[in-house]
């Protein structure tokens, strides 16, 4: 494990200063610069200043350096949430149950079977308590908006889960409650506004739509439906780091999986922040988790209506998932993540070769190429020993079609990269293949271990990590030996992200073949046990 005491001195955050003054132009930034992307694998070498302050702005927000000693202790205990159980509301229950039958309409019955099963099962005990048939148009209104993961600042986005008469305006990006009793975590104005992204994160969130909910006592105050769903609904916004590899999955993947896949694809999903090109990029994982289109919540014009939904989703660490009574119910876990990427994908490998001496069959090895930062410069050498030692060498770059490469990942028995987001691809590899992490100068233990190490180990991977000695990044070509950048490079993650970000984030490794080749052959012993 990485040791939580390097973290443990109380650095100013420099999320507050820096993410409020530059929030809002990264926002418009990104705003600016994402439809050149559309359809384009490459933003073609423009703007180098606006692509070096975007990288810089997401790795500020990839690791934000507020971590004290308990760092590494998952915070487990529930959120703090209002739920409005029909039972809290006021004697005018009677007219409402007649208001709400009115206006329902018998196609729109509630389809308890694909309510979430929590629930329904809130509902199912809460049952007895209530009036007869209250259950059936009771409203509810859950929000988890208080979670606090000390380490992963980021790590407890507001989730909104609703149940009852729920209407949904795009165009006014509003989510109409039919709510009689008026209860729920609403302000003066009866309305909860929330930016439904998966990633807690200030530096972001002002290019994030808003959306607002609002509860209106009846059914006439909200707006006529003009397309019933019998599924319920998530909303949620693909802002943000979207379209680096680690952002797509750990800030909406991966929370979407989190949310809906115990639906089994009886869910209709509405996207804020739409970008064409993500969606697409990642249709054939959105078809797995919805049979239904999605809905550019943007642009459409409709009103929907729903029984059940959810506003922003559940997301937990980054690649890191565990139990939790509310947030991960299902307990799912990454190696069902790893089985549902398979199948939407149709990944063959489900482990990878067992190395026998019968098997004349080379294990195969994918080493991820980088091109800008945290190169490998001796890539050739390091391919050529490994193909010494025995392995099928293929080097590649992660390119925009991700299955093209989700299947190449999934061919491949050990997987070998410089710490950077390439390594997500680890999710693709078959179960029991070996993950093989060199991890660049500068005490990078924590990001290291908590971004791939520890997801390599829960996703039942065999985990190599190799960390670079002085000798072996071009830092010394930059700095004096006797430089805290080696004599003390705790002293550059106490300055804040922006350091690491352009001290350790920017160099490049050479690696000592000598000292490199046992972790190569620890690589191979894996492969036989
Ligand atoms: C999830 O795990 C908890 C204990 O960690 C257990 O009580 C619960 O029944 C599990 N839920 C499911 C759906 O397996
Ligand atoms: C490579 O590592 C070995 C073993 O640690 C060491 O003896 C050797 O001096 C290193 N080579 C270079 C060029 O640093």
């Amino acid at each position: 494990m990485a040791s939580s005491t390097a973290y443990s001195r109380p650095s100013k955050p420099p999320g507050p200063v820096a993410g409020d003054r530059r929030g809002p132009r990264l926002a418009k930034e990104l705003g600016r610069i994402e439809p050149k992307k559309l359809g384009i694998g490459l933003v073609a070498g423009c703007c180098l200043a606006l692509l070096t302050y975007l990288s810089f702005a997401r790795l500020f927000a990839i690791y934000s350096p507020v971590f004290d000693s308990s760092a590494l202790v998952l915070k487990n205990a529930p959120p703090a949430t209002t739920t409005v159980p029909a039972t809290e509301a006021p004697p005018v229950q009677p007219k409402t149950e007649v208001e709400q039958k009115d206006v329902t309409d018998p196609e729109v019955d509630p389809n308890l079977a694909n309510l979430p099963e929590a629930t329904r099962k809130e509902e199912l005990k809460e049952a007895p308590a209530t009036k007869p048939a209250a259950a059936a148009t009771e409203a509810k209104i859950t929000c988890d908006e208080n979670g606090v993961d000390e380490g992963f600042p980021y790590a407890r986005p507001p989730v909104c889960e609703l149940a009852g008469d729920i209407r949904i305006s795009p165009k006014e990006k509003t989510m109409y409650f039919v709510n009689p009793s008026g209860a729920g975590p609403f302000d003066a104005n009866g309305e909860k506004k929330i930016r439904p992204f998966a990633r807690k994160d200030a530096f972001l969130l002002p290019g994030v739509v808003e959306v607002t909910i609002k509860s209106v006592s009846s059914a006439e105050a909200a707006p006529q439906c003009t397309r019933r769903h019998g599924v319920p609904v998530v909303v949620f916004s693909v802002a943000g780091y979207t379209d680096n590899f680690f952002h797509d999955n750990t800030d909406v993947l991966i929370p979407l999986f989190l949310t809906t896949a115990h639906l089994k694809g009886e869910v209709q999903l509405l996207i804020t922040n739409f970008k064409p090109w993500w969606v697409h990029k990642f249709t054939p994982l959105l078809k797995k988790l919805s049979n239904y289109d999605v809905i550019n919540f943007d642009k459409d014009e409709e009103v929907h209506c729903f029984r059940a939904g959810h506003l922003g989703m559940y997301r937990d660490r980054d690649l890191i998932i565990s139990p939790h009574p509310t947030r991960n119910p299902h307990n799912y876990t990454m190696v069902d993540y790893n089985r549902f990427l398979r199948r939407a994908f149709g990944l063959p490998r489900d482990a990878p070769a067992v190395l026998g001496e019968e098997t004349a069959a080379k294990p195969k090895m994918l080493i991820i190429e980088r091109k800008g930062t945290r190169k490998l410069l001796n890539l050739r050498e390091v391919s050529s020993m490994c193909e010494a030692l025995g392995f099928a060498v293929t080097v590649a770059e992660a390119g925009a079609d991700v299955r093209r490469f989700a299947e190449r990942v999934n061919a491949a028995d050990v997987l070998l990269a410089v710490h950077g987001a390439g390594l997500t691809n680890q999710i693709f590899l078959p179960t029991g293949a070996v993950l093989v992490q060199i991890v660049p100068w500068g005490k990078m233990d924590w990001m290291a271990t908590n971004f791939y190490g520890q997801p390599a180990r829960d996703m039942r991977l065999r985990y190599v990590e190799y960390y670079v000695s002085e000798e072996e990044t071009t830092l010394k070509d930059k700095y004096p030996r006797d430089h805290y950048v080696f004599k003390d490079p705790m002293r550059i993650h106490g300055q804040g992200w922006p350091a690491i970000a352009e001290i350790i984030m920017k160099q490049d490794v050479m690696v000592n073949m000598t000292r490199f080749k046992p972790f190569l052959l620890k690589a191979l012993d894996e492969l036989q046990e």
